[in-house]
Formats: C-alpha cells, structure tokens, sequence
C-alpha cells in the first residue's frame, strides 16, 4: 500500500519510511527541505515540493492511490514560536489545512498527525493520560492543538479517520548508524548533550535547577525514534482496520531529569561534558511524563529501547558517524 509522507526528509519522518518498508509498506516523501535532509530518503522516494502549493498537492493525490498520509512537516522549535507566532501558524495551521483539502478532494480519508506534549500546557497531574486538560502554552502547543479539532471536524463532515499522536521527547538514532537527528539549530537536550561530549559546543547550560523535583531539575520522557515509529504503525493499522479515529500518546512512561540525563551521557561516551547553570526558561513544567497505558494495551506496543542508556547509545552512534 503507498502511504504519503509528508516531512520523511526529517527527523521523526525519515525514520517511519524505513519503519514503513521494513512492515511491507510503499512510502512516499513529500518534503520541501526546509529542514529535512534529501539524504535521509532512499533513493527514488523523494518529492520535492511545499506543502503551501495547493495546485501541486491536487497534482500528487491525482497521480497516486495513497492508503493513507502521515503528516511529520511543520516547525518544531517553541521558543522561536513565540517571537514568530504567524510563521508557526503559517506551516502547522494554514499548510496543514491545504493537505486536508486536497485529501479531500482526492478522497483519502486516512491521516496520522505529529501531534505533541506541548497540547497538555504544564499538567495537573503526572503521568498524563490523554485525557488530561488541553492547555497549550505556546504558539507551537496552540498550531498543534488547532489540528486536532480541524481533524475531528473533518471526521464529522468527511468521513476522515485520523490518529492523533501526542508524543513527548523524540530521541536515539537508527541502528544502522545511517540516519539521526540533524537539526540545525540544535534544539533537543541529548543531541545538545552530546555536541558537548564532542567539544563541539564549550557547556551544557540546565535552565533552572530550583524546580521541585528530586535533584531540582526538569523531568522530561524520552522515547526512541524507531519505538516512536513502531507506533506510528500500530496507529495506522488501526485506521486502515476501521477502528475509528484516535489519539494517544506516544511515551516510555518512564521520567528522566536533565542532571541524569547529563550522567547517561557521560557513561555512554566516557566524554567530560561541562555543565552550567542558567535561569529557568518561562512554561517550562516541571515534569512531563507520558501514560503510555493506552499505547500498550489497546496497541499492544512494546519499546525496543526502554531504558535511556540504550536510546542514547544510538544517538551517540550516529553523532560519531556524523563528526
Ligand atoms: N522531535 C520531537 O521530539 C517532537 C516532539 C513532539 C512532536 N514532534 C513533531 O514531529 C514532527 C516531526 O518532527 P521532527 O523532529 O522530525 O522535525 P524535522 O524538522 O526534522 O522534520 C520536519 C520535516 O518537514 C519538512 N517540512 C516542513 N515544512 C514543510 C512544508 N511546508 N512542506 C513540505 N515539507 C515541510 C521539513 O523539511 C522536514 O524535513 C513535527 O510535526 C513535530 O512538531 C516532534
């Protein structure tokens, strides 16, 4: 079955495409490059193109028979969100919407969504099951938000059937050691993390470590990209059952702060990492942990890479394949 996808030049996208063909799937990559990488798509699978060209979607959905679309592209940093809400709101809202209509238009009524944590704002109670209230902090938590409602309208109006997958702290690497995360800037803790193992950054700087928790800093849930994609395709299979749209999130269940974090780092690398201490960043919660129940026992998901060591083992792979 052809699946578009839209964003597999990537991060999180480029690793559900090789998912996708190791389960039998036919991915197709929509990507404009903005931030994703041509080498990061085998061969033959890569279409160039914006999602703000609507003329050109209708082209690409008349050309083809997708079985479904899984949606990766949008902008991801949240601070950058709120000094440039329209740009945010631009990519994840009005291009998101272009994709819809033009799906609509070429009858595809199958779509998986890169939802986030950011909808939860700071939560009331950890873990967090989706369930929880919807309180986004940021321009970034709000463009994503706005999608789920868009996506449960179209249900009601067209018939879409949508999984919405909220997922917290994407990290690791594919084993192969032959695609990662590069993003440029560097946004993602780990990532960070390791540019100071390799002397490629002088300091990690931990904002804020007054917060109430064990050792006062943030706790965040890490989930491995491909355990991230796996579930990507538990979700569509779902959908392509016609089991009826859903949201979940997509977390170990598992929190780590950034001081452990910072130590899983140095034992893997066997690196001085040098740390600094910086001011709290505004909405940052103190803990963000995922209720991964749903995933595990409605999906019947299991994690390949549960443990924070062996996710930042990949990463650390692929950041020395890389330098
Ligand atoms: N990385 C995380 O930890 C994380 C956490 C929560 C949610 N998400 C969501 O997951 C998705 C993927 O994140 P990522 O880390 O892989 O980001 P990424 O920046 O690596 O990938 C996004 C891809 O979309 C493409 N793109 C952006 N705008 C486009 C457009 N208008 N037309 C065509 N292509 C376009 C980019 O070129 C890039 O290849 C995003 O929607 C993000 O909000 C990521």
């Amino acid at each position: 079955m052809k699946i578009l996808v839209v964003g597999g030049a990537g991060y999180i996208g480029s690793h559900m495409v090789r998912e996708l063909l190791d389960k039998g799937f036919d991915p197709l990559v929509l990507d404009n490059l903005s931030t994703g990488h041509a080498w990061a798509v085998p061969e033959g699978r890569l279409i160039e193109g914006d999602l703000a060209d609507r003329d050109g979607l209708d082209r690409l959905f008349a050309g083809h028979d997708f079985g479904a679309v899984m949606h990766f592209a949008s902008f991801i940093q949240v601070g950058e969100s709120v000094t440039a809400p329209l740009k945010y709101y631009q990519n994840n809202v009005a291009n998101t919407l272009n994709l819809l209509s033009a799906m609509e238009r070429g009858g595809v009524k199958r779509f998986v969504f890169s939802s986030t944590a950011a909808v939860y704002g700071t939560p009331e109670t950890v873990p967090v099951v989706e369930t929880a209230p919807l309180r986004p902090e940021n321009p970034y938590g709000h463009s994503k938000l706005m999608i789920e409602q868009v996506l449960a309208d179209c249900g009601h109006a067209w018939g879409l059937q949508s999984a919405c997958l909220r997922y917290f702290n994407a990290a690791g690497a594919h084993p192969s050691g032959e695609i990662g995360e590069a993003h440029d800037p560097e946004s993602h803790l780990i990532p960070i993390i390791l540019q100071a193992a390799l002397g490629r950054r002088d300091v990690i700087t931990i904002n804020g470590e007054d917060y109430d928790t064990p050792d006062g800093t943030c706790i965040r849930d890490y989930i491995h990209v491909c355990d991230l994609a796996s579930a990507h395709t538990l979700a569509l299979q779902a959908l392509l059952d016609g089991k009826g749209s859903l949201t979940c999130n997509l977390g170990n269940g598992t929190g780590y702060s950034i001081r452990e974090v910072i130590e899983v780092c140095r034992k893997v690398t066997g690196r001085t990492i040098p740390v600094a201490t910086g001011p709290r960043r505004p909405g940052d919660p103190a803990r963000l942990v995922a209720s991964a129940g749903k995933l595990v026992t409605e999906f019947g998901w299991k994690p390949q890479y549960a443990d924070l060591e062996s996710i930042v083992e990949t990463a650390w792979r692929w950041m020395m394949r890389q330098f």
